[in-house]
């Protein structure tokens, strides 16, 4: 087999076979396939695509480029999420011990922020003490002890995925359904998870920006999983605004204990709690929706979550009382308002600069190397769609060594009208029967 020929027909639109597919993932991982041959490949793949078969195909590949973690020793159907990403999403967070309690195997994989997003396992380094790179016995022993298990993804799974993502980000083909289908699917199989569900989001904050998008995408990654026999179902969702009231690590951490404190009726906690449910329903646990977000509302109501949220903290290293006394996770020092210039309603607020300027207080990262401080961060003080007079607050900068940058006009639009409401969910996408 030669690169030169996947690469000829891929240009000319013609089908990759399986063994193609696989011959050239072996050769990534490997380091055997030059580099300007990947990149040749990555790019024909954007423009002309891959069908559901060469997408599965590819995912296989990388799935099998690295370890697999086996959860065949757990009972019952292991669960997962997976987010395309957005400011302040901190779901997980509030959905994992919900469908722990609700008797479902919850199993997640997590990654660490880059840029204007942040990660889940960055948000957990807040709690002091947790550990939040499990090795597969780790993760098996904090599954069965405490129904709830969270690692971020360690270097031996998906090696192929790595490589090819590196080459993406240099060559402008990250924007391709297939490839981001395949990176995405890839991990979670290597996971070990029966059962997945996918929240895609669309807007300014995140990676597809428009809903047909966001669309295309949850198909696309619906089509794989059912291809491979997996359970699995989309929501597609709107992100006109940060999810929720804060930006940055230990704040997030607070935020999670009050939804599942049943504090907070928000988008965030509706959106939380509506994923828990689809994943309580896709473990089998409830035989409709509405069953499993009568079960999920019990598990917050009774004080069930919280206390799986407690155990499974105290279970990986991590003190739990963090949890109920918030000095006992990093703060910030300085608090520094950002008052409205002017009275109006809020329009829009961009997502991504708000996300920028966390990670320019120290909650993100801006290289892969950077080392973050976890207690600083931004409290959102509004909402889109709210009136606000001038002079009252929008923004809380919470800061310790760094201030944030000035905010320039427009990341947080007033005006006179007041928008339409709109709805966060916009579609669910389920497998075809
Ligand atoms: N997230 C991933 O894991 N991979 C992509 O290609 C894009 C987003």
């Amino acid at each position: 087999m030669r690169m030169y020929d996947l690469i000829y027909t891929k240009k000319e639109g013609g089908r990759l076979s399986d063994e193609q597919i696989a011959f050239w993932v072996r050769g990534v991982t490997a380091g055997t396939v030059p580099e300007e041959q990947s990149a040749a490949l990555l790019m024909a793949v954007c423009w002309r695509g891959m069908d559901t078969r060469e997408t599965l195909a590819l995912t296989l590949a990388m799935r099998d480029s690295g370890r697999r973690l086996d959860l065949s020793s757990v009972p019952g159907v292991k669960v997962d999420k997976h987010s395309t990403g957005g400011v302040g999403d901190k779901t997980t967070l509030v959905l994992g011990p919900i469908v722990a309690a609700c008797g479902v195997p919850c199993a997640m994989f997590s990654g660490r922020g880059l840029g204007h997003t942040g990660g889940t396992v960055d948000k957990y380094s807040a709690i002091p003490g947790l550990r939040v790179e499990l090795d597969p016995d780790a993760f098996r022993a904090s599954l069965r002890a405490t129904g709830f298990a969270n690692s971020a993804q360690t270097g031996d799974i998906c090696p192929a995925d790595r490589k090819l993502y590196a080459l993406r980000d240099v060559t402008a083909t990250v924007e391709s359904i297939p490839l981001i289908t395949a990176s995405i699917m890839s991990k979670k199989l290597a996971g070990g998870c029966d059962a997945l569900v996918l929240d895609v989001k669309c807007g300014s904050g995140a990676f597809m920006k428009t809903p047909e998008q966001a669309r295309a995408l949850a198909r696309s990654l619906v089509a794989v999983g059912q291809a491979h026999g997996m359970r699995v179902k989309a929501l597609v969702t709107r992100m006109a605004e940060p999810l929720g009231r804060t930006i940055g690590n230990a704040l997030e951490v607070m935020e999670s204990v009050e939804i599942l404190k049943g504090q907070g009726d928000s988008d965030l906690a509706r959106m939380s709690l509506r994923l828990a449910a689809e994943m309580v329903l896709l473990g089998g646990a409830c035989a409709t929706l509405d069953e499993a977000e009568d079960r999920v509302a019990e598990a917050v109501a009774s004080g069930r979550a919280m206390a799986v949220y407690r155990a499974w903290v105290a279970h990986n290293g991590g003190d739990p009382r963090a949890l109920d006394d918030f000095s006992l996770l990093p703060g910030a020092r300085r608090r520094v308002p950002v008052p409205a210039e002017a009275s109006g309603y809020v329009q829009a607020m961009d997502s991504r600069a708000l996300g920028l300027l966390a990670m320019e207080l120290g909650a993100g990262r801006r290289d892969r190397d950077d080392v973050l401080d976890l207690g600083v961060g931004i409290q959102v003080e509004v909402r889109v769609g709210q009136w606000v007079e001038a002079g009252q607050r929008l923004l809380t900068l919470c800061c310790n060594e760094r201030d944030g940058q000035p905010l320039p006009a427009g990341w947080i639009t007033l005006g006179p009208a007041r928008p339409e409401p709109a709805p966060w969910l916009l579609e669910s996408i389920e497998a075809d029967r």
